[in-house]
């Protein structure tokens, strides 16, 4: 089948963990805009699913096509569970990244990451593309290895300076080994680097692979013109632009003011907007995100030089999501009604970056859940990685409990405010351990309700979303 190669004019934003899953990327690609699944985390995501049954056969579907086997096979065999684990049931516990991964995590984060590409794909002309975090770095590597040899057709990073990823995209590509340099915090050790050489992984030469368009996540000028300027000529192939009402992580404002509480809350004023002019004077196409979910919206993206918007709250709530269909329901419910509050919180995330957090009963964001949860970390994404004082690498979450953190060398005041978004966001996704209270991520403008649906219970297609956007 031959690929479109008009260029949308709506850009589903990746929303990870979980959210955009290969159904709901498959389906906005299939309507002739741009699908992106997420890529976070799927190595995780991929082998729960598998212990829930594997419904619809869809993972197992995709690893039939991966192309070593002996890499996929014993997956599915430590994995599959014919009708799913039992209710209560705890998932099988998967290896956290460090600099040195298993064998089984590797093979986990390339055959995770083709599945949910291959399954986008499936029966679909039209490109699909990844998403990841920059900050969520250990797994690149093995992530976009896999992505590609799943065809993805754009890869999409946001959240840090992806100046990494077009040398990665290439040394794949051009089947050398690949690496990835990591920061460490550390007074002798201040970076690490991870290798991978994919044809001594799996024994023998990849086969042909196509070379995925990069689009970067920018929320300035000034990071546009760094990439450009530091990047070889035609590594970008479009931006895509996060504005602070987006979901999701968002970037730090350039002033913060503390509330009554003495809670940090961000102020993005002049400084913080972007120069669309400006931007569109570089040449380089680009889909302005956060709050666009309207047609009058992506009128005045175009009005500006955009090629168009970058939506995803619309999405998110939509019937395809991967978001837990309860919560969807509460979630549309109360944007119907013109209740619900979303808000920018500048603890929650252990990145450190501002993140979008909405108050909805029963997740994370109630204090008493909060405060009832045993802090852990055992999903590891998230962590920083530090010098211990033997001279190796350590890691450290500033979500994970006090003392651990505290005997790591981290600052105590770093945990305050911190809850463990890995946990939080498998549970919101459907995928959770049932003790993991949800964290549900959001934009904050979600005015599109009232045109999509017809009461508070009403719900809507992505068909339906991207008709109404389109006007
Ligand atoms: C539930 C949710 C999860 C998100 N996760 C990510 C992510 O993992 N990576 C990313 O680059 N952007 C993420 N975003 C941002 C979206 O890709 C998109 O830019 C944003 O949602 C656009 O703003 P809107 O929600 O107002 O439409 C997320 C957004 C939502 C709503």
């Amino acid at each position: 089948m031959k690929s479109s190669l008009i260029i949308p004019d709506i850009y589903q934003g990746g929303m990870g963990v979980g959210i955009s899953t290969p159904n709901l990327s498959r389906t906005v690609s299939l309507n002739g805009q741009q699908g992106t699944v997420s890529g976070v985390a799927v190595e995780r995501v991929v082998p729960r699913i598998l212990q829930m049954g594997d419904p619809g056969g869809h993972i197992r579907r995709a690893l039939s096509h991966f192309p070593f086997p002996k890499i996929s096979e014993p997956i599915l065999n430590m994995f599959f569970v014919e009708g799913g684990i039992k209710k209560g049931t705890p998932f099988k516990a998967v290896p956290v990244f460090t600099v040195n991964p298993t064998h089984l995590l590797i093979s986990l984060t390339l055959c995770a990451n083709f599945a949910f590409v291959w399954l986008a794909k499936e029966n679909n002309p039209n490109p699909v593309s990844i998403n990841y975090l920059e900050k969520v770095a250990m797994p690149h590597i093995y992530a976009i290895t896999g992505a590609i040899l799943a065809d993805v057709d754009y890869i999409t990073m946001g959240a840090g300076i992806p100046l990494q990823i077009p040398k990665v995209i290439n040394d794949i590509v051009e089947g050398r080994e690949v690496s990835y340099r990591l920061p460490v915090i550390g007074k002798n050790i201040t970076s690490h680097t991870m290798a991978f050489h994919p044809e001594k992984f799996f024994g023998t030469a990849m086969p042909p692979v196509k070379k995925p368009r990069f689009i970067p996540i920018i929320s300035s000028n000034l990071l546009a013109e760094i990439l450009i300027h530091k990047l070889p000529e035609g590594s970008i192939y479009a931006f895509a632009v996060e504005e602070n009402i987006a979901g999701g992580h968002n970037a730090p404002p350039r002033k913060i003011l503390f509330n009554e509480k003495g809670e940090p809350e961000p102020i993005y004023g002049e400084k913080d907007k972007i120069d669309y002019p400006a931007l569109a004077e570089l040449g380089i196409p680009f889909w302005i995100g956060g709050g666009y979910a309207s047609p009058e919206k992506l009128k005045w993206a175009r009005s500006v030089g955009a090629a168009g918007i970058q939506a995803g709250s619309i999405f998110a709530l939509s019937e395809e999501s991967g978001m837990n269909p309860d919560l969807r329901r509460k979630i549309r419910k109360l944007g119907y009604e013109g209740t619900l509050n979303v808000r920018t919180d500048m603890r929650i995330s252990p990145t450190g970056f501002p993140f979008k957090v909405a108050d909805i009963e029963g997740t994370i964001a109630d204090p008493e859940i909060y405060e009832a949860r045993t802090r852990i970390c055992n999903q590891g994404e998230l962590v920083s990685l530090y010098e211990r004082p033997d001279g190796k690498i350590g890691y450290r979450c500033p979500a994970e409990p006090l003392d651990k953190f505290r005997i790591k060398g981290g600052d105590p005041k770093d945990t305050i405010g911190r809850g463990c978004l890995c946990n939080g966001l498998f549970t919101t996704a459907g995928v959770g351990n049932e003790e993991e209270p949800p964290v549900v991520t959001l934009g904050d403008n979600v005015g599109f309700l009232r045109f999509l649906m017809k009461n508070s219970e009403d719900s809507y297609t992505v068909a339906q979303a991207i008709r109404y956007l389109l006007g």
